[in-house]
């Protein structure tokens, strides 16, 4: 945990060519959020069966955010076919608006946040009784461990095989199974007031560990696996997730994140809730676990709609994004706000995104810009936090000699995966050689605490002189 893959290629040159100072700097032009964040984790946002048929949209996703969510259509009501499904295979299928988030985001290399498979809302009734049927009896733990066994394997077959080239690089198999004061929800079909019928069944919480289990089982490797909650910052119920929840999953291994929803409130800006200190605290809890962290759903409404709370809202902002990055740190690798545009959020009547309906730049989204200086902006299509992001297929033959470079408390390591001799070096930004390496492949250097700032590296295949270079920030 807390490692970093910086899978680096920023450029190709040749070796006539001065080393290239990757374009990471000075690009405030151009840059988008997940730019302005690269080096720190990804910048993501969702995408809906109506926002991914518009053309502004897309153009808007494309040059702010490198992680997206589909915001309803991977959820169990849009998902689980009722005609057809038995307990031991429990048919699946994509909707239109599925279909279509999946398809650009395979298409254009944006990594998806898979949301969600075990839920108490939005999950049809039926689900949870005999024969499908609505009318049903509640069935027993064993007849929903096999049905909630195939429903996950069935879905994480459906997504890869029907986009094989998609980063599907987390998924939320748990979501808000924590009541407010800390412990399962209560037993019921009442799920708009809260009630579960996944308690119904089990009596208590002992379907996450079963549904991890499963989707430990069927998810591809790569796919991180995440508890999700909202009020996760508040004491009670903070704290039932990270000791009951997530500390044992993550001690068998059957977890990889804590998904914060931060669904906020910026009220007038005098009292938010949470507290940015409150909020804080509760990343630092989760830290401790060792997990990554995701933020899943961030948005901070204000009273009223106001627009004059704007300015507020923009503080509010700044100051929860400097406790995700200070108190965070490594462990965060994505921040994900739920929507783009106010006039499209579900809590729209409150505006609480970074884009206004007209689709302008609010204050908020200029604070979050300030707060990292341009010196420390990247690359947001090939982020220094998050998954592995594949070297460009424009570069020539990368694989061949790129080497795996993973960053943890300034001690690089440098992996040479090359099956032919390379010469391996990392210069300082002046161009100051730190170490040179030469390798035939598998060789590994590592490079314990070395000075904060950037380094570039730079691969040099000897047989013909063909060279990548990339470049690695530590902090
Ligand atoms: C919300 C969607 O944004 C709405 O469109 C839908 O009507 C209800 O669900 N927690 C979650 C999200 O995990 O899935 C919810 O999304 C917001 C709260």
């Amino acid at each position: 945990m807390g490692k970093r893959i910086v899978s680096a290629a920023v450029s190709a040159v040749m070796a006539c060519c001065a080393a290239v100072i990757s374009p990471v700097f000075g690009q405030s032009a151009t840059a988008g959020l997940k730019d302005v964040y690269a080096n720190h984790f990804r910048l993501g946002s969702i995408l809906n069966g109506s926002t991914v048929n518009s053309a502004a949209m897309k153009q808007v996703v494309l040059k702010e955010f490198n992680s997206i969510t589909p915001e309803n259509e991977l959820k169990p009501d849009q998902t689980i076919v009722q005609s057809g499904s038995t307990n031991d295979n429990v048919k699946v299928q994509l909707g239109n608006g599925a279909k279509a988030i999946l398809k650009f985001c395979e298409d254009n290399n944006i990594p998806v946040r898979g949301h969600t498979l075990v839920w108490h809302s939005q999950t049809p009734g039926w689900f949870f009784r005999e024969n499908f049927s609505a009318n049903g009896a509640v069935v027993t733990p064993a007849v929903m461990d096999k049905r909630m066994e195939s429903y996950i394997k069935n879905m994480f077959a459906l997504i890869t095989s029907s986009y094989p080239k998609l980063k599907l690089y987390a998924y939320d198999v748990v979501n808000e199974a924590a009541s407010e004061s800390g412990g399962p929800r209560t037993a019921g079909t009442d799920a708009g007031g809260g009630q579960s019928m996944w308690v119904q069944v089990y009596k208590d919480n002992s379907f996450i560990e079963k549904a991890f289990t499963y989707a430990r089982k069927y998810a591809p490797a790569t796919t991180k696996l995440f508890y999700n909650d909202y009020n996760e910052y508040i004491q009670a119920k903070r704290d039932y997730i990270a000791n009951s929840i997530v500390k044992p999953l993550k001690q068998k291994g059957l977890i990889d994140g804590m998904g914060m929803q931060s669904h906020l409130d910026v009220r007038t800006g005098s009292d938010p809730y949470p507290s940015a200190a409150l909020y804080g605290q509760a990343v630092t809890i989760y830290k401790n676990l060792g997990v990554e962290i995701h933020v899943t759903e961030l948005d901070a409404t204000v009273n009223d709609g106001n627009e004059s709370y704007f300015p507020a809202q923009a503080t509010y902002y700044k100051n929860i994004m400097n406790e995700i990055l200070s108190k965070g740190g490594d462990a965060v690798k994505a921040v994900v706000v739920w929507g783009i545009q106010d006039d499209q959020s579900w809590r729209k009547a409150r505006k609480p995104l970074l884009f206004n309906a007209s689709g302008q730049k609010k204050a908020a989204y200029n604070e979050l810009v300030k707060l990292i200086p341009e010196s420390n902006w990247g690359d947001g299509n090939n982020p220094g936090g998050g998954s592995p992001t594949p070297i460009a297929a424009s570069v020539k033959s990368p694989a061949r000699i790129t080497p795996l470079v993973t960053v943890r408390d300034r001690t690089v390591n440098i992996l040479s995966t090359a099956d032919a001799k390379v010469s391996i070096k990392l210069a300082d930004m002046r161009g100051k050689t730190v170490a040179t390496f030469n390798t035939h492949g598998g060789d590994k250097l590592s490079l314990q605490k070395l000075p904060a700032g950037a380094y570039m590296i730079d691969a040099k295949r000897t047989q013909d002189g063909y060279r990548m270079t990339s470049s690695v920030i530590l902090r």
